[in-house]
């Protein structure tokens, strides 16, 4: 089975450790923060470019390319997904899953490997992490919704929406967060999540997510994957959009991993960042 291939850790030790088991044995909790704190934590899959997703010419939809994911990425994701209480994601994808263009259903929604379902029972935890969608415009298409009946759901979104889709939320008994004058407000929405009783919060957003995470000053870990493998293409994004970062963000690298068997046997490093607080 292709999970069973090994890593080479290359820092900070070096040893040859099992794919499977590799993020749920390194506990995040534990690892990142004070049991006070909550811990936010984002992964990424880039090619060596840094292309976190690549725009169609003619459909106009931006998705992960099929040149950098693979199951051994997506094994790792479902295991950052699994002590999650709260999994953060974008309304884009909701509307990308109404029209049937989403390229996986969110962590545990679809098929989930049986020691991972186990991981939560017997860490007492709910059997899914509650999904939360940030959105500005509350363009959510009710089939999205109907297509995750089941799920714990919440919608994190700005004041004074004027939407239809308000009242749909209401009548589907899914909380309305309202955290933010245009935008949600990242320490707002940490705050509201952390009341909740959540202490584990993963996002598996992309760039302007994660922009809002850093400026509020949240995000306390990076997990990324980087396929070896250039793809170039000039509509794409990378892991961060918004205005220039000044002072820039900086982290320390914590692990990292040479895996052989990426994308078509293509190398793949796989890095843990950590913030880096000046003393
Ligand atoms: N390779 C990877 O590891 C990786 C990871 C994540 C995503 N991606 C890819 O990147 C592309 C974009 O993904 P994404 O949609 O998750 O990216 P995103 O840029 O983080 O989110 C975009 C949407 O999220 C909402 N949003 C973000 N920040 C907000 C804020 N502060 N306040 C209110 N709403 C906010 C808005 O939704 P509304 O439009 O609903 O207002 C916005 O259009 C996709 O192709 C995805 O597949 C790749």
């Amino acid at each position: 089975m292709a999970e069973q291939r090994e890593l080479l850790q290359l820092y900070p030790a070096q040893n040859k450790v099992p794919l499977t088991g590799l993020y749920l044995s390194r506990n995040i909790k534990s690892s990142i923060a004070a049991a006070e704190i909550p811990c936010v934590y984002t992964n990424f899959l880039t090619s060596l470019d840094g292309r976190i997703s690549l725009v169609d010419r003619e459909t106009g939809k931006s998705s992960v390319p099929d040149a950098t994911s693979n199951d051994r990425d997506w094994r790792l994701l479902l295991e950052l997904a699994a002590p999650a209480d709260a999994i953060i994601m974008s309304g884009r994808y909701l509307r990308d899953l109404a029209a049937s263009d989403a390229q996986a259903l969110p962590p545990f929604s679809g098929d989930t490997p049986p020691d991972l379902k186990e991981y939560r029972k017997q860490s007492g935890l709910p059997e899914k992490p509650e999904l939360v969608f940030i959105t500005r415009s509350l363009d959510i298409p009710v089939r999205a919704l109907d297509m995750l009946a089941g799920r714990k759901l919440c919608i994190a979104t700005v004041r004074n929406v004027n939407s239809a889709t308000r009242d749909q939320l209401e009548k589907r008994d899914i909380e309305l967060l309202s955290l933010g004058e245009y935008s949600v407000d990242g320490r707002h929405l940490i705050d509201a999540l952390s009341a909740r009783g959540h202490k584990l919060i993963y996002s598996i957003a992309g760039p302007e997510v994660l922009y809002t995470l850093l400026t509020a000053g949240v995000l306390q870990r990076i997990y990324l994957t980087t396929v070896l493998r250039v793809l170039a293409g000039e509509a794409y994004a990378t892991m961060v959009r918004g205005p220039k970062l000044v002072p820039p963000f900086d982290f320390s690298l914590s692990a990292m991993y040479l895996d052989r068997y990426g994308p078509d046997g293509v190398e793949q490093l796989i890095q843990v960042y950590s913030r880096f607080e000046r003393e």
